[in-house]
């Protein structure tokens, strides 16, 4: 296949191009017919490099008009082909490149570079879409000054937007007018971005710490502006707490958002004009749950913040993407935790942690933080990259303290502002505010791979000593057979039989800041001394380490930890190591044959909880939220069978569900009684919601008539998309009697609304029944649903991948075989889209003999066809390595 052929790019292979780009000039002419962009690029060499041939990336690109200086170039004086253009022997000194390129944005359905959304034009350019406009020095690395001037049909697109602050704009008379646009900060190409439409907007301002009043404007399509409302409220919000958490200052007259319908992904930090999936902007309650309201505030928050960690600080190569990822979440996971519960997001993200981002570490596609080579970039926009780069960053300010933290990030901020830098610059701003050596903490950066740490225990009675062996261990990845020791830092409590921390007298075996313990070697024997009786340990306390941990606590112990832990996290930790123990056992006895049994008192525990009133509510809803069938699966690891965990998960609800019958019934009642009051998306009204549709969804699992009429009352009072998609996804999931009514009935109502159209697609795609994978694929000719549009193939096609196990790891192999179809239908038209779907596969290996055979025949016939992208090859060549 000629697609094993693609080079790969090394990090070590990091060279400066040989000219730097001065200034850059932009001429968008748009029509609908056809595009013309010309390009002014004034270019000099670097050092020694005066005279040596300008090659400049290109994507798909046809030339129009060549010139250096004002004169056109001859046929033998340059090459030009899609993917490159090459001036064989350029002016000696600084000089001016002039080029037009042709585009037909309406045929660009990879949504990279310049195409067409809803009669938008809009532009996406992370991480290598500029390529697709002209031909550049398309890496991060190469920073110019860009002035753009748009042109464009008046009627079609009465906005114009770009970079930066606004020039002028004017009518030319003929149906057409132009506007200029300025970004005084140079950038590398991927943050130029470019919008022109006929859009509302929703306008504000913000009055920043020094006094700068910046216009803002989110715009969305006709109609919708009161639907951004909720991000506009995020946006000020997060540019106030990035003043006083961070100390930085936006730095332009105008911050622009722009929500468009077809986005590959999230959203994008476009210099001072963000543009965003509509997901990620508009909400009110009437379609907008309040996971989707706290989606909108973190990706505000995280596109605002990379202004500064990503546009002002970028990175010298796309190695370095965590350099702004990484950084980035951790910046709006603090942000969401101010705003929010601090313990409950913790939660939440320690979740994702291990639902996303440890399979993949655990899997065939496992790589660094700061991967060393990759075939296609696009490919590492990674929970790695992203998720577990933002855990790194919290070990390392649990590692050196805040203070030293805080001054680490002021030095970053000043000494690299203007700069393209990388991790090594990074830690290194780390290293001189703390005075400690970061040099073995980088192995987080350099290595793959998620760390066991073995807890030993030991009590001397005699001598009152607690003794703790914490040992670590990493298994190999791919292309990494050995591991160096991580630090790794185990915040930690020794709490006594009263519920309260226990003070030893002294700590010895390594070495311990405040309430952490920071693990070096492979193995540590840490002792406690002066300890009146045996403690029960607390370790790992808010999730301080993204490592799994094996230890045998007593499910007395767990209990005792559930009821008592001054760590909120490991509260919630023990309650869910409780389950998943019982879990992976119900599992084992399905697969044996036998019937599942559970031990009462941990149930009776999460009993006793519920009716603390001390304990908000979302954090009651953690606590009683089952770990997930796929959370099992990872857990047993091996030969899995996703209809024996799916029949012990069943067990073991309906024998909660049982246990605690009354007090969730309560629950739900005390909601019920609470409908009329208004809908605010915040944490305490979404913590109440969360508790009652957990709850509802535990006692639905009994299938008891009474339950479901509580089902269907929810789903047909709801005033709330909440409440009703809850409701709704449970009648689905239950294949309750009433669920194709109810289906109908949403459809009716929100069937315009694409975005809940979503969530319908959703609830039918990830429902545990054998007719789905039947029912999906009917869904692929409603006319709501389309193969162009990420988000409605996302909604449907990845939820069945990633939502359903029992249905897409059907033991006839089917949903294997109907999601690798569609990957491959999809991949000539959007490559990222179909990469991203393959990902689902990651685990295949994991199933038991005939579901991985049934797995490998759907990836194979993938790698049958022919012309497949770089995008899917890459991710299909490492899937089946
Ligand atoms: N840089 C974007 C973010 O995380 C993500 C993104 C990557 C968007 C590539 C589009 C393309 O904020
Ligand atoms: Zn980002």
């Amino acid at each position: 296949m000629s697609q094993d052929s693609a080079p790969v790019i090394r990090l070590a292979d990091y060279r400066p191009t040989p000219y730097a780009i001065d200034k850059v000039d932009l001429e968008f002419d748009l029509t609908p017919e056809r595009t013309l962009v010309a390009a002014t690029l004034v270019l000099s060499p670097r050092a020694g490099t005066a005279g040596e041939p300008l090659v400049l990336n290109g994507d798909e690109l046809t030339l129009v008009r060549i010139a250096v200086d004002g004169r056109e170039l001859r046929e033998d004086e340059y090459e030009a082909s899609a993917d490159r253009l090459t001036v064989k022997a350029p002016p000696a000194g600084s000089f001016r490149l002039e080029m037009t390129t042709r585009l037909d944005p309406a045929a660009n359905t990879k949504l990279m570079g310049l195409y067409r959304s809803s009669g938008t034009w809009c532009t996406q350019c992370e991480a290598e879409g500029f390529r697709r406009i002209t031909y550049y020095y398309d890496r991060p690395d190469v920073l110019s000054v860009f002035t753009v001037k748009i042109v464009a049909p008046k009627i079609e697109a009465p906005i114009l937007l770009s970079n930066g602050n606004p020039v002028s704009s004017g009518d030319l008379g003929d149906g057409r007018h132009f506007a200029v646009w300025h970004d005084p900060w140079p950038k590398p190409s991927y943050l130029f971005a470019l919008v022109a439409g006929d859009l509302d907007a929703l306008e504000d301002e913000f009055t920043t710490m020094g006094g700068r009043k910046v216009k803002l404007a989110i715009y969305v399509e006709k109609g919708n502006a009161p639907k951004a409302v909720y991000a506009m409220d995020s946006l000020k919000r997060s540019m106030k707490w990035d003043e006083e958490v961070f100390g930085r200052e936006y730095d332009l007259d105008v911050f622009n958002v722009v929500a468009v319908s077809d986005f590959n992904m999230g959203a994008m930090e476009n210099k001072g004009l963000n543009v965003f999936n509509d997901k990620y902007v508009l909400a009110d309650p009437e379609i907008a749950t309040d996971a989707d309201y706290a989606g909108i505030e973190a990706v505000i928050a995280h596109e605002y913040f990379h202004n500064w960690t990503g546009d002002r600080i970028t990175c010298r190569d796309w190695f370095q993407l965590c350099l702004k990822e990484g950084l980035t979440v951790f910046r709006d996971q603090e942000f969401s935790s101010d705003m929010r519960s601090r313990a409950v997001k913790r939660i939440s993200d320690a979740r994702l942690l291990r639902s996303q981002q440890f399979p993949e570490d655990g899997g065939p596609l496992a790589h660094p933080v700061r991967p060393e080579q990759y075939k296609e970039i696009n490919n590492f926009y990674t929970a790695t990259v992203y998720e577990k780069g933002a855990e790194v960053i919290r070990m390392l300010k649990t590692l050196i303290g805040d203070d030293a933290f805080a001054r680490g990030m002021d030095l970053y901020f000043t000494r690299h502002d203007g700069e393209a830098a990388t991790i090594e610059q990074f830690i290194a701003c780390f290293a001189e505010a703390s005075g400690r050596d970061l040099e073995p903490f980088m192995v987080w950066y350099r290595e793959a791979g998620t760390p066991t740490v073995t807890i030993d225990e030991s009590w001397d009675e005699a001598a009152r000593r607690y003794t703790l062996t914490l040992t670590q261990e990493t298994p190999a990845t791919p292309g990494q057979q050995t591991k160096k020791p991580r630090v790794i830092p185990v915040r930690f409590g020794l709490v006594g039989p009263d519920g309260k921390d226990m003070r030893p007298s002294g700590i010895a075996g390594a070495e311990v800041n405040g309430d952490t313990l920071i693990l070096t070697a492979p193995s540590h024997t840490v002792t406690f001394e002066g300890l009146p009786s045996r403690p029960v340990p607390s370790l790992f306390r808010r999730f301080s380490a993204p490592v799994k941990v094996r230890q045998s606590l007593s499910s007395a112990d767990l209990i005792f930890l559930l009821a008592n832990d001054a760590d909120s996290f490991n509260r919630w930790q023990a309650g869910t190591t409780l389950a998943m123990t019982a879990l992976v056992k119900a599992t084992q006895q399905v697969r044996a044959g036998q019937a599942p049994s559970f031990e009462t008192a941990p149930i009776d525990a999460l009993g006793k909880l519920l009716d603390d009133p001390a304990l908000d509510a979302a954090f009651k809803a953690l606590l009683i939220a089952v770990p997930s069938e796929n959370d099992v699966a990872r857990e047993v690891a091996e030969n899995v069978d996703p209809d024996a965990v799916a029949t012990a998960h069943l067990a073991y609800r309906r024998t909660i569900a049982g246990r605690l019958e009354a007090r969730l019934r309560a629950i739900v009642e005390a909601d019920n009684a609470a409908a009329d009051q208004p809908y605010v998306p915040d944490a305490a009204g979404s913590g109440r919601r969360s508790l009652a549709n957990t709850a509802l969804d535990l006692l639905s699992i009994t299938g008891s008539a009474e339950a479901m009429a509580l089902v269907r009352r929810r789903f047909e009072t709801a005033i709330n998309m909440t409440d009703r998609m809850a409701a709704l996804t449970i009648l689905v999931h239950r294949g309750d009697a009433g669920a194709e009514a109810a289906l109908a009935a949403f459809f009716e109502r929100f069937g315009n609304v694409p975005l809940v159209v979503d969530k319908w697609l959703s609830a039918q795609a990830s429902a545990p029944l054998p007719g789905t994978l039947d029912k999906v694929m009917t869904l692929t000719q409603h006319p709501a649903f389309s193969f162009g549009n990420p988000n409605r193939v996302r909604a449907l096609v990845g939820a069945f991948a990633t939502s359903n196990p029992t249905q897409f790891g059907r033991a006839d192999g089917k949903g294997f075989g109907f999601v690798a179809d569609i990957i491959s239908r999809l991949d000539a038209a959007n490559p990222q889209l179909a990469a991203r779907l393959l990902v689902t596969f990651r685990s295949w290996r994991s199933y038991e003999p005939k579901r991985r055979a049934q797995a490998e025949t759907a990836l194979r016939s993938i790698q049958g066809k022919p012309q497949l992208s770089r995008d899917v090859a890459d991710i299909l060549e490492r899937t089946l390595a």
